[in-house]
């Protein structure tokens, strides 16, 4: 049996690519999962996936940025849980422009979705990780967030932050048992990425959403005492 069968996660944006890879490989490890997102048909059909899988599965519909709904909306999914013990920080939108082309309300939608979502969700669930002694989160970065380039601004903006909110993170509630683990993919082949053109998606080829899914749940089975602090998944022989 799976020692992480009975564990309780959240993932934001959960309803397709790198989130949704990562519900179902949870369930198949028995842990019953909350996705998050805002697209209702997305989250609606994948929880029927997920309860097929024999695990309690629920879905919240809610803009990561939006602090009173992400409030109301944490709290009545852990409450359907009965609990939490995993977060997946993984919704985020990207898009690449030249800085001066890039509209400025668009180039602050990236850093809020990525930044401010990140933390709005954590903020609401921490409280119950601290108090149970325990816990895992994951805060899904890119190699965006390593190194900038051109027509990346917002985009490496916001994964540049999300890297040192993760990181001062992990420093402070590693004491209460808590892994923060922080994730720097290359592209994988999800909606986002073929959809913005960066790969044609060729499992041959390209990383693909399964790929990341193992990583964390082999990084959930570490023994507590051993955490992933950062991790960057790359294609080994990209074409
Ligand atoms: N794919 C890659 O190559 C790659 C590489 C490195 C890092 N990443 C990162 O991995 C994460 C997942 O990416 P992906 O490739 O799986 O992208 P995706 O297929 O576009 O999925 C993104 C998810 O985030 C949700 N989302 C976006 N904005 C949201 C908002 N304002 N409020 C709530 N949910 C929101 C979307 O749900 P709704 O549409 O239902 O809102 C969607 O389910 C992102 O943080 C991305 O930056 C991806």
């Amino acid at each position: 049996m799976s020692p992480l069968k009975g564990k309780n996660a959240i993932i934001t944006g959960g309803g397709r690519g790198l989130g949704k890879a990562t519900a179902l490989a949870f369930a198949k490890e028995g842990i019953n999962v909350a996705i998050t997102g805002r697209n209702e048909e997305r989250l609606k059909q994948t929880v029927e996936e997920l309860t097929a899988l024999g695990v309690k599965a629920t879905y919240a519909v809610f803009d990561v940025v939006d602090k009173p709904a992400v409030h109301t909306e944490i709290a009545k999914v852990i409450d359907f849980l009965g609990g939490i013990d995993i977060l997946v920080n993984n919704a985020g939108i990207s898009e690449f422009g030249k800085f001066v082309d890039m509209p400025a309300d668009r180039w602050e939608e990236i850093l809020l979705t990525n930044v401010m979502g990140v933390y709005n969700v954590t903020r609401e669930v921490l409280p119950h990780l601290i108090q149970q002694n325990e816990g895992d989160i994951f805060n899904v970065a890119s190699t965006a967030g390593l190194n900038g380039n051109p027509t990346t601004s917002a985009y490496s903006a916001s994964k540049f932050a999300v890297i040192g909110l993760s990181e001062s993170l992990m420093k402070e509630v590693r004491k209460n048992n808590i892994r923060v683990c922080t994730l720097t993919p290359s592209t994988i082949a999800s909606d986002m990425s073929i959809e913005l053109g960066l790969t044609d998606g060729n499992p041959d080829h390209i990383l693909q959403p399964e790929d990341f899914a193992e990583l964390l749940v082999a990084t959930l089975k570490l023994p507590r005492r051993a955490m992933l602090k950062t991790a960057s998944l790359w294609t080994t022989n990209p074409v």
